[in-house]
């Protein structure tokens, strides 16, 4: 038994954490625990303030739910509010949910049931058929205002065609992010530094909360819809709105389906149980809902959820194994990732042999020894992650995992940041990973796009001792290239004209390729606008770059010391002697209609202007950008180095292409 002052202490510790958890969860879209270990502090703390009543709070994270509002977004409330549902994992506790329906109806009931999609949950006010506003849960009662975002998503529509839809309606959905969108973000992230979501769910709700709609736009999110609110209904069962819905032309998943009885529903689940791994998106579950409305009024609702509907969760599927060693892992900015390697076990149809472990935190939080038995669960991370050891069956001899101490690259003193989970090695200018990383990131396509090199070729000039930082990569010739493997003559001069024109990639740009500890694409974008040259920004002391929206003492500290090492500045130096751009041109907020109509596809390399601003030129000024060639193309907005594939295909269906000078005098920016 614990003192009074003890459970005390740990109550508010337990509060402390668990606000922390709540918020890296819904407002960074980062968990750094596990929904288990989460469910775990969050037990401990219940049974705790059961036990002590008299340090019951009314704020504590026990008596509320999670909420994901910003204050980034305009708030609205919501005409309905956004409720959440009974949970069950047993098909007991399911017959159970029809007998209490069944003695409020009298008679046999019919259920839909749904998939539950594990996304981001949406609620889109249509009026008059145009998409009004779209808020997202919030707290139930008050939503932030993401319209701008949703509009992006391409199977939402803007507008309704059919022309008898209620003059106001709610559609409600789940955003969703498919699993193969999933993976090429993260690894576009991970080769960009930045860290990867944790699953589909948090990239989807990550990328709702994003401030600028064209990254948005670019990320393909989905969006599955569940719910029709109105005050004109068009029907008076759930199915038939469903099927409205779908008609009116929102996407509904095949996967709805009328269930007579709770065998029915039974079925369904069971069904689905299997199938699910073999769809595009994760689903957690099922949601089982009574069909009739009129009797859904008269079942209501209590505090928290409707009694009209239950959802029926999948449990995770785990699988225990043993932990044979743990590997740290130095990525392209210095930070050390641990890595469990695993004896290979079955998981959700694919082998596993490694599991993700964080941090030095996640590692203490298991307690974990060498030897272990593990459980790992999958939900939908790239690696699974390890849940709990089995505690029971540890050896006394099997040794505690203790953090690393040196760089196991280059033996450097490691370093933790105060307020940060990661261990990182500071040997910026030494440690290889970090220096075959950084130049790997220079190269990348959202930087420099220098074409034709890979990871395989950077780590072979490396070992040839042919480029030790990224400006040495001007200085290749292709006799530099022809001797190595694989290479042959036509590829080693395809490598030093791609490397030659990168001079041209605009500033904002080549600020990203630096690859500045935080800086990345958007970051970049801002510090460009704002600090017009590298010299400009190389003066810029903490104050003047806080003073920047969107830059903190985080960002502005990583700027100042990444300026500050004499190494950066030659390096910078030698840079600009071979005419990589350095400074960069306003692009004019002026707003006209000369493009008006006209789609525009962008092509090819760009000295005056990213692709980024030249797609914000088209738009301001009244056009439309799109990705690919077709018969609708109004011009190509051609640059240097355009694909051979889209010039023929320009050619062949005889569409205009215009060169960077002529367009910026078409929108008179020149
Ligand atoms: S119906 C009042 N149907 O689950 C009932 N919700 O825990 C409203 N969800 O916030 C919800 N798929 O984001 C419903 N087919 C489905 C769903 C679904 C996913 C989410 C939704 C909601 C949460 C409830």
């Amino acid at each position: 038994m614990i003192s009074k002052q003890e459970a005390k202490r740990r109550i508010e510790k337990l509060r402390k954490e668990i606000e922390e958890h709540n918020h890296n969860y819904y407002v960074l879209n980062s968990p750094v625990v596990s929904d288990f270990e989460f469910d775990l502090l969050l037990n401990e703390l219940q049974t705790l303030e059961k036990a002590y009543p008299e340090f019951g709070t009314e704020d504590s994270p026990t008596q509320k739910v999670g909420s994901d509002i910003s204050r980034e977004f305009r708030q609205y409330e919501h005409l309905y509010p956004m409720l959440s549902l009974g949970n069950t994992y047993s098909e007991e506790e399911l017959r159970e949910f029809n007998t209490r329906i069944e003695k409020t109806s009298g008679t046999p009931v019919e259920y839909v049931c749904e998939l539950k999609f594990d996304g981001a949950s949406i609620s889109i006010t249509y009026r008059n058929g145009s998409l009004f506003r779209a808020l997202t849960r919030g707290d139930g009662t008050r939503g932030d205002d993401v319209t701008r975002n949703i509009m992006t998503i391409k199977s939402i529509p803007r507008q309704i065609t059919e022309k008898r839809v209620p003059g106001e309606f709610i559609v409600r959905g789940e955003i969703l992010m498919p699993r193969a969108v999933f993976n090429r973000l993260n690894s576009e992230r991970v080769s960009e530094g930045l860290q990867p979501f944790a699953n589909p769910r948090n990239a989807a709700s990550g990328t709702l909360k994003l401030l600028d709609p064209e990254i948005v736009a670019a990320r393909d999110l989905d969006c599955m819809f569940y719910f029709l609110l109105s005050e004109e209904l068009p029907a008076e069962t759930h199915f038939e709105n469903m099927m409205k819905v779908s008609s009116w032309g929102f996407m509904v998943p095949d996967s709805i389906r009328l269930c007579r009885n709770t065998d029915e529903v039974i079925q369904y689940i069971s069904e689905w149980e299997s199938k699910r791994n073999d769809l595009p998106f994760d689903i957690d579950g099922v949601v089982v809902k009574v069909n009739s409305l009129e009797l859904q009024r008269r079942l209501g609702f209590t505090a928290k959820s409707p009694r009209w509907a239950i959802s029926y969760k999948y449990k995770a599927e785990q699988a225990l194994t043993k932990l044979l060693s743990v590997s740290f892992q130095v990525g392209r900015t210095g930070t050390v990732t641990p890595v469990a390697n695993l004896e290979p076990v079955l998981l959700a149809g694919t082998t596993v042999k490694r599991a993700s472990l964080h941090n030095a935190d996640q590692i203490e939080l298991l307690d974990l020894h060498l030897g272990d038995m593990v459980y790992v669960e999958k939900g939908g991370e790239i690696i699974p992650k390890i849940v709990g050891v089995d505690h029971s069956v540890r050896s006394d001899e099997n040794k505690k995992i203790e953090f690393i101490s040196h760089c196991p690259e280059c033996g450097t003193l490691l370093v933790r940041n105060e307020g940060e989970a990661n261990h990182y090695c500071p040997n910026y200018l030494h440690c290889p990973p970090q220096l075959k990383g950084r130049i790997e990131h220079f190269i990348s396509r959202k930087a420099m796009n220098i074409e034709g090199l890979g990871e395989e070729t950077v780590d072979l000039l490396f070992s040839k001792n042919l480029i030790r930082n990224y400006s040495d990569l001007y200085d290749l010739t292709v006799q530099d290239l022809i001797p190595l493997e694989r290479l042959g003559d036509k590829s080693a001069s395809n490598i030093i004209r791609s490397i030659k024109s990168s001079v041209e990639v605009p500033y904002s740009r080549v600020l990203y390729a630096l690859g500045i500890r935080h800086v990345g694409e958007t970051v970049a974008k801002t510090i460009a606008s704002r600090f017009r040259s590298v010299d400009e920004l190389m003066k810029a002391d903490e104050e003047s770059l806080i003073s920047v929206n969107e830059i903190g003492p985080r960002i502005a500290s990583s700027i100042i010391s990444f300026f500050s090492d004499e190494d950066n500045i030659k390096i910078i130096n030698r840079l600009k002697s071979y005419g990589v751009q350095f400074s960069g041109e306003d692009i004019s907020a002026a707003e006209t209609d000369i493009l008006r109509d006209l789609t525009i596809v962008i092509s090819g390399v760009f000295s005056k202007h990213s692709r980024e601003e030249y797609k914000t030129l088209i738009e301001r000024h009244g056009g439309r950008n799109s990705s690919s060639i077709s018969g609708s193309t109004s011009f190509i907005l051609a640059g240097e180095n355009m694909g051979p594939a889209k010039k023929e295909k320009a050619e062949k269906l005889g569409i205009k292409m215009v060169s960077e000078e002529e367009f910026l005098k078409t929108i008179g920016e020149d």
